[in-house]
This record gives C-alpha cells, sequence and structure tokens, in this order.
C-alpha cells in the first residue's frame, strides 16, 4: 500500500499534491499520510486479532507529537527509551497504562517519572538497573513492573549497526543468566515481574530470526513457569523490515504466523514494539534542487535537504527513492544528491537517473521511519517542517525550527 501517488505527472500525498506542499509550507518538509499511517498500524492489529496483543509503536523511529496522537486512538501503546519520549507520550495523549519503556540507561529520575505515570512496564537490561528500579521504586512507595530484556543470540542477518540480539551486542541480559536473575527479581520487595522481552535487531528481511527468538523465549518460559514464576506477557520487540528499493520483507501475514503458530495455547499476551514498519513507507522528505553542477567526474543535484535533516544515507549507506514531483520529458543524466552541508559523507543518494531543473522539487520516499527522530542542527541548519496529510488536508504539525532557536539556549561568558 502506497500512500504516494502520481496523478497527472504530478506526486500527491494522499489528495494533496506535492508542490502545493512545498508552497505552503516550504521545503525541506516531512510529509506524512495518515492513512498510511493507520493502514500500517491496523494491519498489525488485525494480523494478531487471533491472540490477546499490545502494539507498543517504537517512539524513537519517528516521536511527532501529531503520529503519537494518531497512533494513540488507534490504540496503540508505546515503547520509549527515555524520560524525554515518555513526556512526548503524556504531552500526545497516549496511555501511560500500555508504555514499556526499554533502554540500557534508565537514569533515577527517569525511572521515578514512569512510575508516576504509572507505565505498563520496564524492559530491564541488566542487574544493576534491577537493583537500582527496585530502590528507586522502594523510595516512592510503590511497586514497579519489571519484565528482562534477554539477549537470546540469534542472528539477525541485518546492519551491525541495527543487529541488537548477539552475545557482543551491549542489550539486554545473558540468556542463561535469565533464571537467576527472575528469581532475584522475585525476591525485591518492590519489584513485580511481569514480562519477558527481547528484540533482535531491525530491519529484518526474513521471517526465520523471529522464530528462532521466540522458540528461546518460549523455552525460557517453561523454564521460569517450572520454576514458579509464572508471567503475563511475552514482548518480541520491534524489527520488522520495510521495502526501501527491492528488500522482500516477510508479508505481515507470515511474520503473524510465525509468532501466532508459536504462541498458540499460550496465556500470555502477546507485545510488540515496532517502529519502522509502522512509519516509513508513509513518510517522505520534500527538498528543493538548489543547483546542477556538473563536475569533472560526476554530476551533482544539489539540494536544500542534508545529512543533518536525513542522515541514513550517510550513517548506513541507506538507499531512498528520489522521484521528481514533476517529471520532466528530457534526457535523465546521472545525479548525486547531495546536500550543502561541509562533509563529503553528505549525500542522500547516489547515481540517480533523472532529469532536473534548478528549482526542482524531490522527494525522497521512505523516510517516514528514522527521518526526522534523528535528524540534527549541524552546520546550524533548522530543522526541518513537518507536514501531515489525511485526505485532501495538509496541516503543518512541526513548524519549521527558526535559527534563533537553535542558540537561545546559549550563553556568552562575560
Ligand atoms: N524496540 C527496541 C528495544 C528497539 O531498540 C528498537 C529499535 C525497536 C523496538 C524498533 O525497531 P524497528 O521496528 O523500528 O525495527 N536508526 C536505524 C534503526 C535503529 C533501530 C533501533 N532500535 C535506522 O535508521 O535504520
Amino acid at each position: 500500500m502506497t500512500p504516494f501517488n502520481r496523478r497527472a505527472g504530478l506526486l500527491h500525498c494522499e489528495d494533496v499534491a506535492l508542490d502545493a506542499i512545498a508552497r505552503d509550507f516550504g521545503t525541506p518538509t516531512y510529509v506524512y499520510s495518515s492513512a498510511g499511517l493507520s493502514a500500517a498500524y491496523q494491519a498489525y492489529d488485525q494480523a494478531f486479532a487471533g491472540h490477546e496483543h499490545l502494539i507498543c509503536y517504537a517512539v524513537k523511529a519517528n516521536s511527532s507529537l501529531a503520529i503519537l496522537n494518531l497512533f494513540a486512538k488507534l490504540g496503540a501503546g508505546f515503547d520509549i527509551v527515555s524520560g524525554g519520549e515518555l513526556a512526548r507520550v503524556l504531552a500526545a495523549g497516549g496511555d501511560p497504562a500500555k508504555v514499556v519503556f526499554s533502554g540500557v540507561g534508565k537514569t533515577a529520575a527517569e525511572m521515578e517519572a514512569a512510575l508516576a505515570a504509572g507505565i505498563h512496564c520496564f524492559n530491564v537490561e541488566s542487574e544493576s538497573e534491577l537493583a537500582r528500579l527496585n530502590a528507586v521504586a522502594g523510595r516512592l512507595g510503590k511497586v514497579a513492573p519489571v519484565s528482562f530484556r534477554v539477549n537470546p543470540n540469534v542472528d539477525a542477518k541485518t546492519h551491525p549497526y541495527i543487529a541488537t540480539g548477539l552475545k557482543e551486542n551491549k542489550f539486554g541480559i545473558a540468556y542463561d543468566d535469565a533464571p537467576r536473575l527472575y528469581r532475584e527479581a522475585a525476591g525485591l520487595a518492590n519489584l513485580r515481574v511481569v514480562g519477558i522481552d527481547c528484540h533482535i535487531g531491525s530491519q529484518l528481511t526474513e521471517s526465520s530470526p523471529f522464530g528462532e527468538a521466540l522458540d528461546k523465549v518460549l523455552d525460557l518460559v517453561d523454564r521460569l513457569a517450572a520454576d514458579g514464576v509464572v508471567l503475563a506477557h511475552i514482548d518480541l520487540g520491534g524489527g520488522l523490515g520495510v521495502r526501501y528499493k527491492d528488500e522482500t520483507p516477510p508479508a505481515m501475514s507470515e511474520y503473524a504466523g510465525v509468532l501466532l503458530s508459536r504462541l498458540a495455547g499460550r496465556t500470555q499476551k502477546l507485545v510488540l514494539e515496532p517502529g519502522r514498519s509502522l512509519v516509513a513507507n508513509a513518510g517522505l522528505l520534500l527538498t528543493k534542487v538548489e543547483y546542477l553542477k556538473h563536475g569533472e567526474a560526476k554530476d551533482f543535484a544539489i539540494v536544500d535537504a542534508a545529512m543533518n535533516d536525513l542522515m541514513r544515507p550517510s550513517l548506513y549507506d541507506a538507499w531512498h527513492d528520489v522521484q521528481p514531483v514533476r517529471e520532466r520529458s528530457a534526457i535523465a543524466r546521472r545525479y548525486e544528491i547531495v546536500g550543502p552541508v561541509c562533509e563529503s559523507g553528505d549525500f542522500l543518494a547516489r547515481e540517480r537517473d533523472l532529469a532536473l531543473a534548478e528549482g526542482d522539487l524531490l522527494a525522497l520516499l521512505s523516510a517516514g521511519a528514522y527521518g526526522m527522530s534523528m535528524s540534527s542542527n549541524y552546520n546550524t541548519r533548522p530543522r526541518a517542517a513537518e507536514v501531515l496529510v489525511a485526505g485532501g488536508n495538509a496541516v503543518l504539525t512541526r513548524r519549521r525550527e527558526r535559527v534563533e532557536d537553535l542558540f537561545s539556549d546559549e550563553i556568552v561568558p562575560a
């Protein structure tokens, strides 16, 4: 399902032409489709309808309040990794009782905020964190719901920067330590053991690692039950991949089948933490060609978006499709699509055959996930605006940053 379509040669988001968005809101601008976001959430919800489940959207993929609010209205929970993300979820009207808190470095202050909000559970990633959480909860006179993030040592077969379930990764507790740590947690007065969790990586394009991870988790669930530790939920993290170019990630039905077949007859609620697969293909980055530069070795299209806006190509050599907003019937040339940032690594796309003129608008597709949320102010560049489209309506959901915002917290010593 693509929420972006071409009508009479002009690229649209739902029923809104992208040149109108550029005219009204400027560039660079992230543009999201409500229908695309809703359809992605509903695909999960429907595929898992046969088993009690909670879809906790991984806020880090795109933490726009408008998007969080849209998912909250559809009934989503949220996977957070910081106090900042908790504050966003609450500001967007998310239900704290549906929030799971992941991450290896939770501070005492973040734990306090999450306990005060009454979150669903803490995904604990170390023995030291367990002790800290028990102490913080005790201080507040609360009982913290906990789940251990276990590291199942499964190869997710994805980019090494985003594989998280191998022994050498910093995440989770070692698989073999789990029984001992669950016993320890059960003995701590201010904790209540509620679940088990794992997340093996991101942008997985095969379903077998999910099955392998779940098998390992279920083995532990059974061993813990024999020990008298009965869990209420199993959280399998996120990680389902999307198509950027020619990847063939498992269809939702295949992914769900792999998990549900293994969960048949089990009482535990299934929790999932998808990020990318809910937002990536519902968003694009709209940018304008500032200059065409025909270099000695290469042709460059210098656009007004840069690596600070969309970091994935520079960081992971990620591929995003580039589409002209209005097609031209001229001969294509092979372009490097680059930004104005002063680094050779500042490219958004390489070797793309396009017919371009200065002033043309381009769309970088599949930019809804880990685009805006990873953007920065490098080169003192204000971050992009964000627009959410629903049918024929385009609404500004984040105004473009202003240069004066960028140094308003700075102090020049007297
Ligand atoms: N749960 C946990 C604990 C995670 O660490 C992540 C992502 C997710 C869920 C969501 O995974 P997803 O469904 O989005 O694959 N910046 C990288 C991706 C980093 C993913 C980090 N963790 C990128 O742009 O490809």
